[in-house]
């Protein structure tokens, strides 16, 4: 049982899908989505980032932790009839997704809540196919001011030359950071503002593994 199954039906307020549709559409100026086939999506919630996406891509996996997220999601496939778009429980911090079958790997909000994100960032290389893109929003560095005490993180925020470098060790290439939404929340009685970053790369050609002789 995920935290987020309470909350997964009421989930898509105003300011959450306006997010979403404002980082889609950076996703969209930084990366060329049309020719992309094979999406993958970690901790979609209920979809709305990569249902955000414009064009949207023939195929995709979107995957969470929460069931409750997860049925929001397929009701939403069901309804917009998007034949080739799953939803399914995948944890990619403790298993490997399936290798190569990616064009796209894209994420909103939901590194903070991973421990060891170098291992994550390998696993989403992994998913990769050379030459693939990872788009990648999350907090800026928000010294511990944008969630409370009782919400469940590994990261208040991150620092972006600390992620670049962990997207290069990773295996990506051409990393860029823009800076697509400014969230305003309320902290302490004062109206405080936190960025959310957008970091791109791509997928480099990994080594190939030395051809084992025809026996
Ligand atoms: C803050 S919500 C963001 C949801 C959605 N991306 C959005 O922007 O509306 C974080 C999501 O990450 C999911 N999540 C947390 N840890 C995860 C993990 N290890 N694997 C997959 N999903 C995870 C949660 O279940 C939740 O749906």
């Amino acid at each position: 049982m995920s935290a987020f199954d309470a909350k997964a039906t009421g989930w898509d307020d105003e300011a959450k899908v306006a997010r979403a549709v404002v980082v889609a559409g950076e996703i969209g100026e930084q990366v060329p989505l049309a020719e992309v086939t094979d999406l993958f999506e970690f901790g979609c919630g209920t979809g709305l980032l990569s249902l955000a996406l414009d064009p949207r891509p023939p195929r995709a996996l979107l995957t969470d932790t929460s069931a409750g997220m997860l049925a929001v999601v397929r009701d939403k496939i069901l309804a917009e009839g998007l034949p080739g778009w799953e939803a399914a429980p995948l944890d990619l911090t403790v298993t490997d997704g399936p290798e190569g079958a990616f064009d796209l790997v894209v994420s909103l909000l939901a590194l903070h809540h991973v421990h060891d994100v170098p291992a994550l960032l390998a696993r989403f290389r992994r998913l990769l196919r050379p030459g693939g893109w990872v788009a990648l929003s999350d907090l800026d560095d928000d010294e511990g001011q944008f969630h409370d005490a009782h919400t469940h993180r590994h990261h208040d925020g991150f620092d972006r030359d600390t992620l670049a470098r962990w997207l290069t060790d990773a295996g990506f290439r051409d990393v860029t950071f823009t800076t697509p939404h400014v969230l305003a929340k309320v902290v302490d009685g004062v109206e405080r503002d936190f960025s959310l970053f957008l970091a791109v790369g791509r997928a480099t050609r990994r080594d190939r593994q030395p051809r084992q002789p025809v026996p």
